[in-house]
């Protein structure tokens, strides 16, 4: 694999010549060839299926009334996010109740299991190494619970807003790192780290690792968290799969490394926040740009900001 992304906090604000696209995205992302090639068939059949037969789809969401598993807000809100997911979890698989998982199974459940358990096992353990290299720290030593998702998620085309080209609003991941597949489409799109405000279009077939908060945090500022965002064709669908893998949810968020690349708040370096609470505070804020948080009267105070993270983060 080729290196993941050194963080020298540095911005590039004048060049003599335009930059080019892998100066733009140095130390942002990195591709990988999968070990394994994401059932987008299965995957079409499984949203397909979801849409066309409620039943099922709530059957399948009782099994975890939390969050529920197959979102669909962007039927009914044509501001949020417009795409449809699928979030699983070892731990929301576990409470599938097994009439169910045998209803789902031929409509594409199995072969989705199936991908995400090879996946994990060809290719977290590697990416780990690789980033505790570039931290120059024991990263696994915060992963020992394997805290993760799987999301399957579909921009399709029938949204409430059919003619939005928001796919999925720019963010950073509040994890380790994330891994995305996509089915060919073109859409994904990532902030060059060091050129704010340039987005740069990744091609349709490439499968990507982008770090996210908990990595920059915990390697010091060494690795980078990257912005990105998804934007949509009118007319078009897309089909992506993200691997996302954080830190167990008791592990504070502080440099486990000597000294840091980046100046950190008081709060950081004192270990003043664990992961399970940075989850809930960043949580709120992709529920509600993807539709699927409900806020009271009064209560949009609750959604924090990007800049109020980074001065969580940095604190300035
Ligand atoms: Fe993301």
């Amino acid at each position: 694999m080729a290196s993941i992304a050194i963080h020298n906090n540095t911005t590039i604000t004048e060049s003599a010549r335009p930059l080019t696209t892998s100066e733009l995205l140095d130390g942002a992302v990195v591709l990988i060839e999968p070990t394994v090639q994401p059932p987008f068939g299965a995957i079409r059949q499984l949203f397909d299926h979801l849409r066309a037969n409620p039943n099922d789809a709530s059957a399948l969401n009782n099994a975890y009334p939390k969050r529920g598993i197959f979102k669909s807000a962007a039927l009914k809100n044509g501001l949020s996010d417009q795409k449809f997911t699928i979030d699983l979890s070892p731990t929301r698989d576990s409470l599938i109740p097994e009439a169910i998982r045998a209803s789902l199974a031929s409509h594409g459940l199995d072969d989705v299991l199936s991908f995400f358990n090879d996946t994990v096992d060809a290719h977290v353990s590697t990416i780990l190494s690789s980033l505790s290299k570039i931290a120059g720290a024991d990263l696994s030593l915060g992963h020992k619970n394997l805290n993760m998702n799987f999301r399957l998620c579909d921009y399709n085309p029938v949204t409430a807003d059919p003619t939005s080209s928001n796919g999925c609003g720019e963010h950073t991941d509040y994890g380790t790192f994330s891994i995305i597949f996509q089915d060919g489409t073109p859409g994904l799109e990532v902030e060059a780290p060091y050129a704010p405000g340039t987005w740069i279009p990744i091609p349709g077939d490439a499968t990507v690792v982008l770090a996210g908060w908990c990595a920059l945090i915990l390697s010091g500022g060494r690795v980078c968290a990257v912005r990105h965002r998804v934007r949509r064709t009118p007319g078009v669908r897309r089909l992506s799969v993200v691997l996302f893998v954080a830190p167990d949810l008791d592990v504070k968020l502080t440099p486990m490394t000597e000294d840091t690349n980046v100046s950190f708040s008081k709060k950081i370096m004192g270990g003043e926040i664990d992961v399970d609470w940075f989850k809930d505070v960043m949580g709120k804020r992709w529920r509600w740009r993807e539709g699927n948080l409900e806020l009271a009267e009064g209560e949009d105070e609750s959604i924090v900001q990007d800049e109020e993270i980074k001065k969580l983060i940095f604190g300035c």
